[in-house]
């Protein structure tokens, strides 16, 4: 049975790729698309096992090419010879083969070679995709996604303070913001520039054109050692951050900062399973993407009865969906007023008894400095340094290191590395 292809190519070329690959007694050009929604609708419909595409077809991007891939159909690019960075932008969006659009009978031939190069190099049905996110090695840095339940028990604060901590322990830190229900990194950092530089990046990313370079300049340095890369605080902003191209961000941040601490939305739902329509974009998608990139999650919950009752569901949550694997708790805002006279004891005991949580941080109430850190844009090392708030989170980034460090331990001493998607 001939194998089927599926064709989305402008211009003159199209029609001599068609007559070539017609001419071939094991190909069958089985659809020839108009753009990219048509040919990823094609793919998704089991027409065809290899797709030949024009670089410059719009909306063709690594979120095009990785869909394409998840239908089973392998992708070959035709680079406009004009067109500058065509050839590195088809590959970067992840392409199986790239070529030159062909422009006579022997060059359509070779488009006919490539086909046949891919088919023969990939058993059907192609496999599962590589893992995007194999264990990093030691040497590179370290993704922590800082999440936790509704209710603002404490992400962006923790997840600013710890990135804060961590640099002053003498490590480049890169704090992003993924929250697409409306960030607040930037305002709580002091940046004025209202230039959501996660979304430049993730644009960047889905063309293939992001590097360690590009991802420093879109973070401007706040402090010593720490970078910010803004989110939106616009909330209507959010479709600029859910692609699968954040993963990519994520993976070239490995390479600018030793620790990448990213504060995310607080909603787990997979939007897919909400919507018939699992092209649109997905709200929840950047949370999710960062919870499986990251080698560590800080789960955040509020030391209140409703937080703590949250934060109990929220740790079930992330097991049932696999994204628990290495974790640490913090529980904040801790207090008596709501805990009892003796509040880190309750807290304590109602994690134990409820979530089997024995090694949580417990972040006390601290009004006065919370609220000077943040009407000052500094953070509470700076405004605070003795308070027990402020102590706790130092006390979070050593902890972080030491699980960072056993993880290190554990990679040496395992037989072969785990399987992708697998985490503890
Ligand atoms: N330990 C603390 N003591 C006192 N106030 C705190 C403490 N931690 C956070 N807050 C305050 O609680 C509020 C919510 O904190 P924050 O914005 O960090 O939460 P969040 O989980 O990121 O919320 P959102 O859902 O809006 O993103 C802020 O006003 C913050 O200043
Ligand atoms: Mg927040």
């Amino acid at each position: 049975m001939p194998h089927g292809v599926l064709t989305a190519i402008r211009g003159a070329a199209e029609s001599l790729v068609v007559q070539a690959l017609e001419a071939h007694g094991q190909l069958q050009v089985t659809r020839r698309c108009a753009d990219a929604t048509e040919l990823l609708a094609a793919a998704e419909a089991g027409l065809g096992r290899v797709a030949v595409v024009s670089g410059h077809l719009e909306h063709l991007d690594r979120e095009a090419v990785d869909a394409l891939h998840a239908a089973g159909v392998l992708a070959i690019g035709l680079a406009d010879p004009t067109g500058p960075w065509a050839v590195e932008r088809l590959r970067g969006a992840g392409a199986d083969e790239v070529l030159t659009e062909p422009h006579d009978d022997a060059t359509a031939a070779d488009v006919v070679d490539a086909v046949l190069r891919v088919l023969d190099a990939t058993p059907a049905p192609r496999p599962a995709p590589v893992p995007t996110h194999p264990a990093a090695p030691a040497e590179r840095g370290r993704v922590v996604a800082v999440w936790g339940p509704a209710g603002a028990p404490g992400r962006t604060t923790v997840a600013v303070n710890l990135a804060a901590e961590l640099a002053s322990r003498g490590a480049p830190v890169l704090l992003a913001d993924a929250d697409t229900y409306g960030g607040s990194v930037a305002q709580v950092v002091g940046l004025l520039d209202e230039a959501p530089g996660l979304a430049a990046a993730v644009r960047q990313a889905g063309q293939g054109l992001l590097d360690p370079t590009t991802l420093a300049r879109l973070s401007p340095f706040v402090a010593t050692d720490l970078r910010v890369l803004s989110g939106t605080s616009r909330a209507d902003r959010w479709p600029e951050l859910s692609s699968s191209a954040l993963e990519s961000v994520w993976s070239v941040a490995r390479d600018v900062a030793r620790w990448t601490v990213v504060d995310t939305g607080f909603c787990l739902e997979q939007d897919e399973l909400l919507s018939y329509d699992t092209r649109a974009p997905q709200r929840n998608a950047a949370t999710l993407r960062t919870l499986e990139a990251a080698d560590v999650v800080v789960v955040v919950g509020a030391g209140d009865p409703v937080g703590i009752q949250r934060l109990v569901r929220g740790l079930s949550e992330l097991s049932e969906l696999g994204l628990a694997g290495t974790r640490l708790v913090v529980v904040n805002r801790v207090r008596a007023s709501v805990a009892g006279p003796r509040p880190a004891e309750a807290v304590a005991q109602a994690l134990a008894r409820y979530a089997g949580v024995r090694d949580a941080i417990l972040v006390p109430e601290d009004r006065a400095a919370t609220d000077t850190a943040l009407l000052e844009a500094r953070t509470l090392r700076e405004v605070a340094p003795g308070s027990p708030e402020r102590r706790a989170i130092a006390a979070a980034a050593a902890r972080l290191e030491a699980l960072v460090e056993a993880l290190v331990t554990d990679a040496r001493h395992a037989p072969e590395p785990a399987p992708a998607g697998v985490r503890g």
